[in-house]
């Protein structure tokens, strides 16, 4: 399982989705993260409908008021819990999960099996 480390800024953890860029094995990959109820979440930053990306414009997710995540391309709706698609055209799929969790210094370890060979 690959693993990358990238910096907590001052805005990473304020409650909202953020997408960051890694790169992974000379590769760029997107991500969302949050921080929320004392802990961290990630998803790769693509709808498992046609793989288009969950953010709208840079760093801009779509939340509805009870917190699901939205795909802005054809209305997908994402538990933010798991990722997990619970009405739209890609109902029952999930978003990939990203494994996070906070190190020493101010950094993240971002983890997922789907690292390896992905082109996302
Ligand atoms: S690409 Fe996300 S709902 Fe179609």
């Amino acid at each position: 399982m690959s693993t990358v480390q990238i910096p907590i800024d001052e805005n990473l953890s304020d409650g909202q989705w953020h997408e960051r860029s890694v790169i992974i094995e000379d590769r760029h990959v997107s991500v969302m993260l949050r921080f929320s109820a004392g802990k961290w979440q990630g998803f790769q930053n693509v709808c498992p409908h046609q793989g288009r990306r969950m953010d709208y414009a840079p760093d801009r997710f779509l939340v509805t008021p009870k917190g699901t995540l939205v795909c802005p391309a054809h209305g997908a709706e994402f538990r933010p819990t798991d990722g997990f698609c619970i009405n739209g055209p890609c109902r029952g799929a999930s978003l990939k999960p990203v494994e996070v969790s906070e190190g020493e210094a101010g950094t993240l370890t971002l983890k997922a099996a789907w690292f390896s060979g992905s082109c996302a």
